[in-house]
């Protein structure tokens, strides 16, 4: 059934939303109180790098079904349905920063004409739902209906609308069985599993998602440098644990440890709501701790192979905190950047993609932008990967081991196989891989 949608604030999580919902039918209306986004949108141009965005956004606007503006009021008008996803920023405690979840509360509040579902989409901590609750009856002077949901987003950057459009499971908490009808016909034409809680069973499944995603990574860089240690190879042990399906092959990807803007926000707050509940999270600081120290193993891993860094020439290849997307919140890559730069290292660095984020982050920073992956790799006398764009995996290796000071790339994405790495005639460091030998080889 066609459901008029809202959706406050078109960031990455509520412009893929909106233009998702708006893709299988529903009419969708989005703002944001950013207003040069809102005219970009207008114009047609996407004010976020997203992979299949733009065209989808082009073509739903183009058949009627997705439209945006600045004012809240419209936005509640015009919706049957209203999302919050505006973003919910750490604290320098760590705890989630509801401000903008409060206020969006308070201006659909004002603004309500009738019964209204508002969907908190964004990640917050578990009891946000109730707060949401009270503020809009707080604020809302004629004692509208409304029901609140919790429907947590689980896309994934650079590939967030085939996320969005065949999700694993939709996650819808609830109170009343009216509100939970109006989500599964929302839902209905995506043909995924729809689980039914409570509200803040819902919250805390976001934060407990992420919070074990980011635990596999660590557990795994934790065994990589086990490995490294013992002189064995983490490919092959994540392979032979992998075929367990209790364990599954999935997020076992060793390297410089996660990034981004979920996950180190999303385990710093469930560490800061378990406290505040009672309990000290250990096992999630442990967490932390080890994805913290990744970077750091890996500038000392540079170190080890340079010997001296300072005035040596180092190519950087890679900015975003991971392929297909120009997100650099977060990223390895800053602090690597940071601690080679203040070691004296001259850095040349490419990305296909975050450089223009990159140098406003970076300001304080001497970096050399290239135009490509060989452009940096010209005269360096090291070449390291932070970030797994495909176009590194296809390069030209000959081309740059000719263009390299020193044949030295140490790769902290395990993006080429060492045993090809060191035919070429490169001296070739990567995590997690002490021995090349392999009975599968
Ligand atoms: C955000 C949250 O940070 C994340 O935890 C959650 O899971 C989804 O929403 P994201 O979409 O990546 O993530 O954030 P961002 O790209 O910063 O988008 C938020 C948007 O809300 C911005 O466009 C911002 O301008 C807008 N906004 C913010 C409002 O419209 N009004 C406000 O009061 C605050
Ligand atoms: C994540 C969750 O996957 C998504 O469900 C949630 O809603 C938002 O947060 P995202 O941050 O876009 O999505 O990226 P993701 O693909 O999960 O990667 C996060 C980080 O982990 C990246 O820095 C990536 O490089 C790193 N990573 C991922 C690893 O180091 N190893 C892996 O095996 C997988």
């Amino acid at each position: 059934m066609r459901k008029r949608v809202g959706i406050i604030g078109v960031g990455y999580v509520g412009l893929v939303t909106g233009t998702c919902l708006a893709e299988v039918g529903h009419d969708v209306y989005g703002i944001d109180s950013n207003t040069e986004k809102i005219e970009m949108l207008k114009r047609g141009e996407v004010p976020i790098y997203e992979p299949g965005l733009n065209e989808l956004i082009k073509k739903n606007m183009a058949e009627g079904r997705l439209s945006f503006g600045t004012d809240t009021a419209e936005c509640v008008k015009r919706a049957d349905i209203i999302f919050i996803c505006v973003n919910t920023p750490p604290k320098e405690n760590s705890q989630a920063d509801l401000r903008y979840v409060e206020l969006a509360a308070r201006n659909i509040a004002q603004a309500l004409d009738g019964y209204k579902i508002i969907v908190d989409k964004s990640t917050v901590p578990v009891h946000t739902g109730e707060k949401v609750t009270e503020t809009i009856k707080r604020t809302n002077k004629e004692h509208l209906d409304f029901d609140v949901v919790s429907n947590p987003e689980f896309l994934r950057e650079g590939s967030a609308i085939e996320d969005a459009m065949h999700p694993d499971r939709i996650v819808i908490g609830v109170t009343s069985e009216r509100a939970a009808e109006a989500m599964r016909e929302l839902y209905e034409p995506f043909d995924a599993p729809i689980i039914v809680t409570d509200i803040k069973s819902a919250e805390i499944i976001k934060h407990a998602c992420n919070s074990f995603l980011a635990m596999k990574i660590s557990f795994i860089n934790s065994v990589a440098a086990i490995c490294e240690l013992a002189g064995a190879n983490i490919d092959e042990v994540v392979q032979g644990m992998s075929l367990d399906a209790r364990i599954g092959g999935q997020f076992l990807r060793a390297g410089i440890g996660y990034g981004g803007s979920c996950f180190p926000k999303d385990v710093a707050a469930f560490i800061h709501i378990s406290k505040e509940l009672g309990y000290e999270f250990d096992l999630l600081k442990a967490v932390q701790h080890i994805n913290t120290e990744q970077r750091q193993r890996f500038v000392k891993k540079i170190e080890e192979t340079l010997w001296v860094v300072g005035g040596k020439t180092i190519g950087v290849l890679g900015l975003a905190f991971k392929p297909d997307t120009d997100d650099m919140r977060n990223a390895p890559s800053i602090d690597i950047i940071r601690a080679l730069h203040k070691e004296g290292a001259h850095v040349r660095a490419y990305d296909p993609a975050a450089m223009p984020n990159a140098k406003t982050l970076l300001e304080d920073v001497e970096v050399t932008f290239c135009a490509d992956a060989y452009e940096a790799a010209d005269g360096a006398d090291a070449l390291v990967i932070v970030t797994e764009w495909n176009e590194f995996k296809q390069l030209d290796l000959e081309r740059v081991r000719t263009l390299l000071a020193q044949p030295i790339i140490i790769d902290g994405r395990n993006v080429f196989d060492p045993a090809r790495m060191e035919e070429i005639g490169f001296i070739y460091k990567s995590v997690g891989r002490a021995s090349t030998a392999g009975p599968h080889r």
